[in-house]
């Protein structure tokens, strides 16, 4: 095998893994050599839930820097491993801790219910967290005439107002991938496939909400390609999980659409393709970066995503 080959890279991390007892987690839109190189692949929810239970010393998160923080805020006993810190987010970027303490206190006697995709501080400053995957189960778990706050991502929080009609102030964050799919991309893509499925995460705009057949966190639309009878779906979220898709029903077609400005043929996160398998080799074998967290915002980012978690145990989700 040629040394430096993505093939030498692969054994690799398979013999640091074993030696050093570490596992990879990676997001489902993390590039398919990457998923396929890891021992657990999910979206948010899951991901926070494996880091929460498993027997490793180690954890390298092959995803972006709120979900390692996560999971180092679940095991903190572990060292959590990113391969590329410049992993950001959009999404998380949007809410900045002392623009959001102003926004808590022009808008007081509300619970705080916030994405997992924020920074740590943020988390600090939360009631409860939630994800994609359990965002309106969390809000109806609340008595109904509880007043909310939703940050940071704008378009899910109006997803939950519609479906749930609670009182709900939100802030205003999106997500660079989901806000820029392309409605008129869509339609064409309809109407070339007319017997195609559209499919979008709650993170989209509220126009492309709406022609959406099926709405769901990554995990669910992966479900749905799974169990629905269709043959090919038009799937608004980040390319990355087509992969998984095509893994687990090879024989169903899947379109991904293109952003509004581009003319590339479908949307990447850019930062979530900062990972790179060479730069998960390096990461093994140096354990660094390491996550490190400020030990007060640690214990208060905890108590919300345990909330978020026990919910979710709970409801069975
Ligand atoms: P889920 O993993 O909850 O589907 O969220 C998608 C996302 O944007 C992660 O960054
Ligand atoms: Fe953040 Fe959007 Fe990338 Fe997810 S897809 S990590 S929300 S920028």
């Amino acid at each position: 095998m040629k040394k430096e080959s993505s093939e030498y890279y692969i054994s690799e991390i398979k013999r640091l893994k074993a030696e050093k007892n570490a596992i990879i987690l990676a997001h489902y839109y993390q590039t398919g050599d990457i998923q396929d190189i890891a021992d657990f692949v999910g979206d948010s929810l899951a991901l926070s839930q494996k880091a929460a239970s498993n027997t490793a010393d180690i954890i390298l998160f092959a995803g972006v820097k709120f979900m390692a923080e996560t999971a180092k805020i679940l095991a903190p006993e572990k060292k959590v491993l990113l391969p590329d810190m410049m992993a950001g987010c959009s999404l998380a970027d949007s809410c900045k801790p002392e623009d959001f303490e102003r926004f808590l206190k022009e808008n007081p006697g509300r619970t705080v219910i916030s994405y997992v995709n924020t920074t740590a501080e943020i988390k600090a400053l939360s009631d409860i967290i939630c994800t994609s995957s359990n965002a309106i189960q969390i809000v109806e778990s609340l008595p109904e005439d509880e007043k909310i706050i939703f940050a940071p991502d704008r378009n899910l929080g109006n997803y939950v107002l519609n479906k749930t009609g609670r009182d709900i102030v939100i802030w205003n964050g999106t997500c660079h991938v989901h806000e820029e799919f392309s409605l008129e991309a869509i339609i064409n893509l309809k109407r070339e496939n007319p017997d195609a499925k559209i499919i979008v995460h709650p993170e989209c705009e509220m126009p492309v909400r709406l022609v959406a057949d099926y709405i769901g966190s990554t995990s669910a639309l992966l479900s749905f390609t799974k169990t629905d009878p269709g043959k090919t779906y038009i799937v608004a979220t980040e390319a990355g999980i087509i992969h998984q898709m095509k893994k687990e029903n090879p024989q169903k077609n899947y379109i991904p659409v293109p952003p509004r400005d581009s003319t590339c043929g479908c949307s990447e996160c850019n930062f979530m393709k900062l990972i790179t398998v060479k730069k998960i080799y390096d990461c093994l074998s140096s354990e660094k970066p390491e996550i490190f967290l400020d030990n007060e915002i640690l214990l208060k980012a905890r108590k919300p995503i345990i909330r978020m978690m026990e919910i979710s145990e709970k409801l069975g989700l």
